[in-house]
């Protein structure tokens, strides 16, 4: 007679704890559903934030830390959101050396002075380039001058020592700083992210030709390239982030190392066939074949701009990722990007109004 109520007690506590749990799920369920929602809801203008200078002033001062990115006309939004991840996630005196032409130079200006980004405008000379790429009309199309910015690094910043560059499709999470704490070994003008050791690599780029070692890259069977002795299957690094030692640059001659390689491709054509878009990686792994340092993996967490980039990464590693590279097609200011809702977050509208991300939702309209 006595155990009966306790049980019917302990079931009605059981039965109440179930109910709180359920409710509870069902919440969480429902802010998820909701969060899933705003984000892909048709007819949503995005809520770009605009107010990131009334955030608490940072003053910038001791060692400057030089950024060189580069700004073509058709996506000077990426370099502005690029650089306002860097600033808003350190409190380094960082400086961007923005290289861009000459006709950009307006419309940079403009953009930049609603920012608080301290900067440099380096214009561009495109004579710099003569001879040393192809005038096949069918290639010089794609040939994307300020692709090969990175090579004059010295030029840009004659006072440097030390100085990171980054590609402009890039969001920046950590703080910059240790990426420039990257140490380069003696000897070394360079420190890159490798395409096979790194937590980017597992089984991807197939699509784009397999492109993880040199011989994704550079033609084999050229007699210019057998006669470097350089072994095929060697690790390839993605040239689009790297910390440089200038001073070693300098001494080692590397523009003119590059230089020469770009101007022996345009008239042997050197480089591999399957080569997708990425023509100035080739003078760059002949240049720094087994004489580079490495930045740690996480700082160069890549290939978001590639087909399935969604399925390989799971968003807890995209947010602990330093930096995040959109290689590939799809960029995150383009229609069909996955995670461009982090780029989002640290994009600054276009004054001019010339520039505008693309979005599925806001087409739909
Ligand atoms: C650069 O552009 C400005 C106007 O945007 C023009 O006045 C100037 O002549 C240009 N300079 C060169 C070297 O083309
Ligand atoms: C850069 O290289 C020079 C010459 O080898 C060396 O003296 C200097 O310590 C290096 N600097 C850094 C920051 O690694
Ligand atoms: C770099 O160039 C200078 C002058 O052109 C030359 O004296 C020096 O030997 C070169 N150094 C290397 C390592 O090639």
């Amino acid at each position: 007679i006595l155990s009966f109520p306790v049980n019917v007690v302990i079931l009605v506590l059981l039965v109440i704890a179930f109910l709180i749990i359920l409710h509870r799920n069902l919440l969480n369920l429902n802010d998820f559903l909701k969060q899933e929602n705003q984000d892909t809801a048709p007819g949503m203008v995005l809520p770009f934030e605009t107010d990131f200078l009334s955030d608490h002033k940072v003053i910038r001062s001791g060692e400057e830390i030089p950024v060189v990115i580069t700004a073509p006309e058709e996506r000077l939004g990426a370099a502005v959101t690029a650089m306002n991840s860097i600033y808003r996630n350190s409190k380094a005196n960082v400086v961007f050396n923005i290289v861009t032409l000459n006709e950009s130079v307006v419309h940079l200006r403009t953009w930049l002075s609603k920012t608080d980004l301290k900067h440099k405008i380096i214009v561009f000379d495109l004579k710099i380039l003569t001879g040393k790429i192809s005038t096949d009309p069918q290639k010089v199309e794609a040939v994307k001058p300020l692709t090969f910015a990175r090579f004059f690094m010295p030029v840009f910043l004659p006072d440097a020592e030390k100085a990171i560059y980054l590609d402009d499709d890039v969001i920046v999470q950590g703080d910059i700083q240790e990426l420039f704490d990257t140490s380069i070994k003696p000897g070394h003008a360079a420190a890159f992210s490798e395409d096979c050791d790194t937590a980017s690599s597992k089984g991807i780029v197939r699509g784009a030709g397999n492109q993880n070692s040199y011989i994704g890259f550079l033609d084999f069977k050229k007699e210019a390239i057998k006669k470097l002795g350089m072994r095929a299957n060697t690790c390839s690094f993605n040239p689009g982030v790297f910390v440089a030692n200038l001073t070693e640059w300098k001494q080692q001659n590397i523009t003119s190392q590059l230089e020469f390689w770009m101007e022996r491709n345009a008239k042997e054509d050197l480089y591999s066939k399957t080569l997708a878009d990425s023509i100035t990686t080739p003078p760059m792994l002949i240049v720094f074949y087994k004489q580079h340092s490495n930045i740690d993996p996480m700082w160069h967490v890549r290939h978001l701009g590639v087909t399935g980039a969604g399925n390989r990464y799971s968003p807890q590693f995209v947010k602990a990722a330093k930096l995040l590279h959109w290689n590939g097609h799809y960029k995150p200011w383009g229609r069909s990007s996955t995670f461009s809702d982090i780029w989002d977050k640290w994009y600054i509208p276009d004054p001019t109004g010339k520039f505008h991300p693309i979005r599925r939702h806001a087409e739909e309209k």
